[in-house]
């Protein structure tokens, strides 16, 4: 087992940064509620344990506690504001409440010298806090870092592992961030920095075998990034008792079924191909509402996937790639907004096929998947594909689907797609596409008056879907895929690009 960083997560929006911000540091760790006791802290044995910030004041009636004992474990802890202020109550410190719940940019200082602050500059930027603030520090520790205004920034007991920051060092606002979590971890904590993807791909493929047996393994594969590594880990691990199926819905983009198969051809994972594209067209024919048009596509996924399981035999479980901030959503304190993550459009699946569920990745973040994906020699450009939905071009056609709107947007779509490439820009933003818009517009071609389409533009940069912001893509480059589509197109007279960020907008436009 690799080394671990347990994260109590008091509710910070914070706290899965922190993972990740750990996690580069190729140090492994897990966040928890702080409804866990101490006994359950222990036994999951951590290196050290980081008490995130929260929204809530210490001095709140409900605010979430810690048990007491997590303090006489003997491990290092960091307190991050609310983990700090915990921290001071419980040593005897005064905290004081905060008028305001927000953060702003502040200056700090050394005051005394600790290992949490080593090579770091004398005066530093930081993400500071200002809610509750310690006014007192505890008997025994050191204030290590004051603000220009004469703050408490920071604290660190003076012989015990145990201390806290007022500021959130997980933020790229704090210049020295990362080497405020680099010295508690490897200066404190003694870690080694053993979370490589080739430390999770050897533990990971001796769980497979031992969880799968002699069994075989359905894999729904989409050819995006996810079920792809997932494929080549699977294979990996169980070689050809898994069994990867390939659903074609018929709202793929232009020759993307070709292109997967292809993909996959110069590999040893063999995909079943199944084309069920005129079932799903039929299912959607006069369907115009988006909430409609998707619970459609789930239900006729799963019905094709359930005909295709059976024709197989009797695999025993189903793979699937649930990502790590799945996990945490369903599991943590403070309810956080979802995103539509890909596996909820095959709900429900498992229960039906009586099938054991196999989540290999239930533990990564996006980014790590794709090291993994490296890591395996998963072609890059498998690696590098921008997200797609599960309902496919359906959440790109605005209004009933019909096979001559799909043509619109897959033409459309893949030359706005190869003139990104041709620019070198298709690498530089998270997810590009174009929509079809249910209005027809004026507009002149040679002599003739046109009545014909709108296609939107939308590009966006984001880390993780859940919030993104709209591309700044040079103008010359829009010009040219918008003057290809008009003259390409047969049925598109006008091209507009979309500039709203999300929120308040979403990413697709249904
Ligand atoms: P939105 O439109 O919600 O999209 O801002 C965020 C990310 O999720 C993708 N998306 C979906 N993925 N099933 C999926 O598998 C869906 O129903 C779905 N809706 C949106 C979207 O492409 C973007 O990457």
């Amino acid at each position: 087992m690799s080394e671990l960083a347990l994260i109590i997560d008091f509710g910070s929006q914070y706290t899965q940064l922190i993972a990740r911000r750990i996690r580069e540091m190729q140090v492994y760790c897990e966040i928890v509620p702080p409804t866990l006791s101490a006994m359950q802290i222990a036994t999951k044995n951590p290196k050290a344990i980081i008490l995130s910030g929260g929204p809530e004041s210490v001095f709140a009636e409900n605010s979430p506690k810690l048990d007491s004992e997590v303090w006489s474990l003997g491990k290092p802890i960091l307190g991050i504001c609310y983990g700090l202020q915990l921290l001071t109550q419980h040593f005897g410190g005064k905290v004081e409440p905060g008028t305001v719940r927000e953060y702003g940019a502040a200056e700090v200082h050394h005051e005394h010298q600790h290992p949490l602050i080593n090579n770091t500059a004398q005066n530093c930027k930081v993400w500071m806090s200002h809610g509750d603030h310690v006014a007192t520090s505890p008997p025994d520790f050191n204030v290590i870092l004051k603000s220009k205004n004469g703050l408490i920034a920071a604290i660190a007991h003076k012989k015990m592992p145990l201390m806290g920051l007022q500021f959130h060092p997980e933020v790229s606002h704090t210049d020295e961030g990362q080497t405020y979590l680099h010295n508690f971890l490897f200066k404190i904590a003694g870690f080694s920095g053993d979370w490589t993807p080739t430390h999770f791909i050897a533990q990971a493929i001796t769980t497979i075998r031992e969880t799968v047996g002699a069994e075989q393994v359905l894999l729904g594969l989409s050819g995006g990034v996810d079920s792809s590594v997932l494929a080549f880990l699977l294979h990996e691990a169980i070689g050809d008792r898994l069994l990867p199926i390939f659903i074609d819905n018929g709202l793929l983009r232009h020759d993307e079924a070709n292109q997967v198969l292809e993909q996959f051809r110069h590999s040893k994972i063999k995909i079943q191909y199944v084309d069920h594209s005129a079932e799903f067209l039929s299912e959607l024919e006069g369907v115009t509402e988006p909430e409609k048009k998707r619970k459609i596509i789930g239900r006729v996924f799963v019905e094709a996937f359930e005909k295709v399981a059976n024709a197989q035999g009797n695999a025993a479980f189903l793979a699937q790639g649930t990502l790590y901030p799945d996990v945490i959503e369903s599991g943590s304190v403070v309810g956080k907004s979802h995103t539509i993550k890909s596996h909820h459009n095959v709900g429900g699946l498992p229960e039906r096929l009586r099938m054991k569920v196999l989540e290999p990745f239930r533990e990564l973040f996006k980014d790590e998947v794709r090291a993994v994906g490296r890591a395996l020699g998963v072609p890059e450009n498998i690696i590098r594909r921008h997200p797609f939905p599960g309902p496919g071009l359906a959440v790109r056609c605005l209004g009933e689907i019909t096979p001559e709107k799909l043509r619109v947007i897959r033409q459309s779509d893949h030359i706005f797609i190869q003139t990104l490439r041709n620019h070198n820009w298709y690498d530089k933003v998270w997810q590009a596409f174009t929509v079809l818009l249910p209005v027809q517009t004026v507009g002149v071609m040679g002599d003739q008056r046109t009545f014909e389409n709108v296609i939107a533009l939308r590009s966006v940069d984001s880390v993780d879907g859940m919030t993104a912001n709209w591309s700044r893509i040079p103008a010359d480059l829009l010009a040219e895929a918008a003057e290809k589509i008009v003259n390409h197109v047969v049925g598109v007279n006008r091209v507009v690009y979309d500039i709203t960020s999300k929120p308040p907008a979403t990413i697709e436009w249904e």
